[in-house]
């Protein structure tokens, strides 16, 4: 059944000439089947590059939202509608406007998790493989970091010669695992490095060995010599790490984090997309216009 699914997917791909891509949180299925499979920064700059007729994003609202700004003439397409990051919406009204008023030189920086109508607010978008890199070559002195507190206040802790204010956001999945949890992974597993996301909180990536976005800590596990790790993120990166590393062993906290959305992506529901076009992603042109900016300057600076 699966087999059938597939092959009408790769089929209609080649038909339509249509491009999958998946972030390291959807499905493993999906993840198999996708052309280009990655993190956020990753997979902002493959639909850059594409140059398909039809992108197929599994991931969620604001990587569908991401592509199609940066791509106003391709059809972007989303697996399910629905799949949406609660964290993207969390800045309070007028708090942008706020901040602005009470700075000067203020720059708002914006986690690419964030829906078109705050990063159409924003100075410059990060993701949390670029995120200190591109703050440190920002002019500004003074900084507002939206939406995820976690990701920011880890940013501030490497950038101290900035005043970065955080709002107060956060990932729903990540910032659920508990310090117990982790601290018990690593009773059973004492010479296994913890390999943690900067959305988790504070005091988790105080005991860990290694912060990255979710492509830097499958590269740090690929490249270790050690074999066993403890993963502290959403466990669809397991895929990509069994995948490329079938002697090693990960172990993440229990229960596994796990971000429903993400999983929204099924094979049945891109095969459906891919037959029907339909859920194509639109963002309102006025809006679009000032939210591609800061994704632009990311990309620039990113480089
Ligand atoms: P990265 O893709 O930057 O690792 O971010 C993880 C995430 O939570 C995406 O929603
Ligand atoms: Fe959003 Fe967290 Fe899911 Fe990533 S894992 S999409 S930040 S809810």
């Amino acid at each position: 059944m699966k087999e059938a699914i597939k092959n009408e997917i790769q089929k209609l791909k080649k038909e339509k000439n249509a491009v999958i891509l998946a972030h390291y949180y959807a499905p493993a299925e999906t993840q198999e089947i996708a052309d280009y499979v990655g993190d956020s920064f990753y997979l902002a700059k493959a639909a850059k590059a594409s140059t398909a007729d039809i992108i197929v994003f599994c991931g969620v609202s604001f990587m569908g939202e991401s592509a199609k700004l940066l791509n106003p003439d391709k059809k972007v397409l989303m697996p399910d509608l629905t799949a949406d990051c609660p964290m993207a919406h969390m800045v309070a009204e007028g708090k942008i406007e706020d901040m602005r008023r009470q700075y000067d030189d203020l720059a708002v920086v914006c986690y690419i998790n964030s829906t078109a109508e705050l990063k159409c607010r924003s100075d410059v978008c990060v993701t949390s493989s670029n995120a200190v890199r591109i703050v440190k070559a920002l002019p500004n002195k003074n900084l507002f970091f939206i939406p995820d507190r976690n990701l920011g206040s880890f940013v501030a802790k490497q950038v101290p010669e900035k005043n970065i204010i955080v709002n107060d956001g956060c990932c729903p999945i990540h910032a659920a695992i508990t310090r117990d949890q982790l601290l018990k992974q690593k009773k059973k597993h004492p010479s296994a490095p913890i390999l943690i996301h900067p959305e988790c909180e504070p005091e988790l990536l105080e005991i860990s060995d290694v912060i990255g976005s979710t492509a830097e800590l499958i590269d740090y596990a690929s490249k270790s010599p050690l074999e066993e790790f403890i993963i502290c993120t959403e466990d669809g990166v397991d895929y990509k790490l069994i995948t490329d590393n079938p002697s090693k062993r990960f172990f993440y906290p229990e229960p596994h984090p796990c971000c429903a959305d993400m999983k929204l992506n099924t094979l049945e529901s891109i095969l459906s997309v891919l037959q029907k076009e339909n859920n194509e992603v639109f963002v309102d042109e006025l809006i679009a216009e000032q939210a591609r900016k800061p994704l632009d300057r990311m990309l620039e600076l990113g480089r």
